[in-house]
């Protein structure tokens, strides 16, 4: 077998982990999500969420990945835990499920890219949106999207991902900084900030059961947690580098991204329909390319450019998070069956295109694809990997932790016992108000 790769620097893998984490979960999912859940009262839940969930939980995907030094099926086989690998299966299904309908996201933003440039959502962005999110239109973008994660991957750790992801992460953060202060320069946006900063603590008692497993899976998504992405992009870390410090920074960036654009998405939404609109278009799923959109179509010719600038930074987040799914499954296959990692990824992309179809033909079945991942299969694979990080794993996972780090000895054990109890039993109430909310009202598209 081929000699295994490494990142070739701590910041290639910082930028690689924050790459995959920071994508449309951040800057689509995370103010269309704070929008139909409560506003602030979400934003709250969420910080929490991935300081006392989320943080813990990616250390112990770092601790199974940088131990076994191997994707993220295998590793537990690596690690003496054979019947374990089924977390790894489950991690496996849940990213390539999301991945199906995510690439239909990045096949609208490629869609905006261009529609920047043309002008072609300058008579009017609800309309547009309304018209290239669904049917062939957005098949054939999907397939674009697919296509160009597929070509990344082929190329390999270094040659494509590190690189890839190199430049995102500057140029998004500097995108959102100055659309949130031209958007707080814009009449009309003043009553979004107590709408998004200030929680509104009556909505969040009366509201705990939705709003809670809501904050705590999408910090899971916005994570890439629950899908062996993490666990795989840690297989590559060298052994003294030290996983809380790098955990943290990830945690960190991920979540200040978010919140950041929400202080665009939201504040632009005020001053275009004066509040949070309902419907997939305004507060939905096209809350950004709806508010985002008009913005740029208020500054003229000079929105062409900022516009395509913008969706094409975008774009990157998006591709930069769409190969760390695609890569789970590639790494398995090549390291496993030592099949060409060419055919691989443009095999399961292939398959993946075909499933998103349905997808991108309907906003109905997004939803609920969405859903499905959000309510069920996130948080099940999050559990079972605590399950076995806390329990089954748990003082070899302590010394890994341990390892390359500086933090004293109770630090570890500190984050085991916080494993065991409070995230246990935070994600176990997720998935639990999850399925049941599923079992209430299903909501599926054909039913
Ligand atoms: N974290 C990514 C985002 O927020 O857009 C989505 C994602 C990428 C989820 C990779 C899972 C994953 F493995």
């Amino acid at each position: 077998m081929a000699q295994r790769e490494t990142w070739t620097t701590r910041a290639g893998f910082i930028l690689a982990a924050v790459g995959s984490a920071v994508g449309l979960g951040n800057i689509w999912q995370f103010p269309f999500k704070t929008a139909t859940n409560g506003g602030a009262a979400f934003v709250l839940v969420y910080l929490l969420a991935a300081v006392l969930i989320g943080l813990p939980t990616i250390l112990g995907e770092f601790a199974i990945g940088r131990r076994a030094k191997l994707n993220a099926i295998e590793a537990f086989d690596r690690l003496d835990h054979p019947a374990w690998t089924v977390v790894g299966g489950l991690g496996l299904f849940t990213g390539l499920w999301i991945l199906s309908y995510y690439s239909v996201v990045g096949g609208w933003v490629i869609r905006y890219v261009i529609g920047s440039l043309t002008g072609g959502y300058f008579g009017g962005t609800g309309a547009y949106f309304g018209a290239v999110s669904v049917g062939w239109e957005a098949i054939a973008f999907h397939g674009v999207f697919m296509a160009l994660t597929a070509g990344i991957v082929a190329f390999g750790v270094e040659d494509g991902i590190e690189k890839a992801t190199k430049l995102m992460v500057p140029s998004v953060i500097v995108m959102l900084l100055g659309l949130a202060v031209y958007a707080f320069t814009l009449d009309g946006s003043g009553p979004a900030y107590g709408y998004y900063l200030s929680p509104d603590l009556g909505y969040l008692a009366n509201n705990l059961g939705s709003v809670v497993p809501f904050a705590v899976s999408q910090a899971f998504f916005s994570l890439s947690l629950g899908m062996g992405a993490m666990i795989t992009y840690a297989s590559y870390i060298d052994k003294d580098e030290s996983l809380p410090a790098d955990g943290g920074l990830v945690v960190g960036l991920n979540t200040a991204i978010g919140v950041l654009a929400g202080l665009v998405v939201i504040p632009l939404l005020f001053v275009q329909f004066g509040t949070v609109p309902e419907g997939a278009a305004g507060g939905g799923p096209g809350a950004l390319f709806v508010s985002v959109a008009q913005a740029f179509t208020d500054l003229g010719m000079a929105g062409r450019v900022v516009g395509a600038l913008f969706f094409f930074v975008v774009l990157i987040a998006a591709l930069s998070s769409a190969i760390s799914l695609l890569e789970v499954v590639t790494s398995y296959c090549v390291d496993k069956y030592d099949w060409d990692r060419k055919a691989t990824a443009f095999g399961f992309g292939g398959a993946l295109f075909l499933l998103g179809t349905l997808a991108a033909w309907d906003t109905a079945w997004l939803g609920w694809f969405d859903t499905l991942a959000y309510s069920v299969l996130l948080p099940a694979s999050v559990l079972l990997g605590v399950i076995f990080v806390g329990w089954v794993y748990g003082p070899e996972a302590v010394d890994e932790i341990k390892q390359g780090s500086n933090a004293d000895a109770s630090v570890a054990r500190l984050w085991i016992w916080w494993l065991r109890t409070v995230v246990f039993v935070g994600v176990f109430v997720t998935l639990y108000l999850g399925v049941t909310s599923i079992y209430a009202s299903p909501g599926l598209p054909f039913l």
